[in-house]
């Protein structure tokens, strides 16, 4: 069976992210399950504002191509995102939003040819109370909208700010299981797909 490959995302560019330390112990998960992952850095890949007009004149930001072709050479996705009032942040939604938009060689195709029918695992990692869950529900509905299939497995991280030790682990036996579950899932996922 080849390897599966994973693209994992956190959805956060802040620095002390907790959710880019959540994403470390899903991809952690993820390796354990045979795994290769790659992580696509928002920081090191920034886009403008999705903007209609913008596109028609400049055609897809040199980092959504990219985007488009790294999902084209993975075969699962992993998102840890944060939540902003109940949603998930606007850094989520416009990266993934103008992976949807047409490919650059002008085939007129959908971006999301290269998502479609791929596992995808979710988890949020939050200071609050609730770790971020209700904005779960609605990342779930998106990225299903855009063709992922969701892994039925997700975790929220309450008290995310005094979760993680020194080393980026979590504390709460858990809690960790519940996170590197995500990963594993979605590589199980990706292996009986792959056949
Ligand atoms: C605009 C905004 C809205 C927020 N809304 C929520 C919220 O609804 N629920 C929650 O648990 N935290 C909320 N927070 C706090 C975030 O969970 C916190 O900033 C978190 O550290 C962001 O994730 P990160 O550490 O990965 O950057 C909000 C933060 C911002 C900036």
């Amino acid at each position: 069976m080849p390897t599966v490959r994973i693209l994992a995302m956190p959805g956060s560019a802040r620095r002390a992210s907790h959710n880019r330390r959540l994403l470390r112990v899903m991809i952690a998960g993820a390796e354990q399950a045979g795994a290769e992952v790659s992580v696509f850095e928002p920081n090191d890949h920034p886009m403008p504002l999705y903007h209609g007009d913008l596109e028609e004149t400049e055609g897809l930001p040199p980092a959504a191509a990219r985007l488009q072709g790294l999902f084209a050479a993975h075969d699962g996705f992993l998102l840890a995102t944060p939540e902003y009032n109940g949603f998930f942040p606007p850094l989520v939604k416009n990266t993934l939003d103008w992976l949807s938009r047409p490919l650059p060689d002008g085939s007129g195709r959908p971006g999301t040819i290269h998502v479609r029918g791929k596992p995808a695992g979710i988890a949020s990692a939050s200071p609050g109370a609730l770790g971020g869950i209700r904005a779960l529900q609605h990342t779930r509905q998106y990225l299903s909208n855009l063709g992922f299939l969701l892994a039925p497995e997700q975790i929220g991280i309450p008290h995310a700010d005094k979760a993680f030790d020194a080393a980026g682990a979590l504390t709460d036996e858990r809690l960790r299981k519940a996170a590197e579950g995500v990963g594993a899932a979605v590589v199980r996922l990706a292996q009986r797909l792959q056949g």
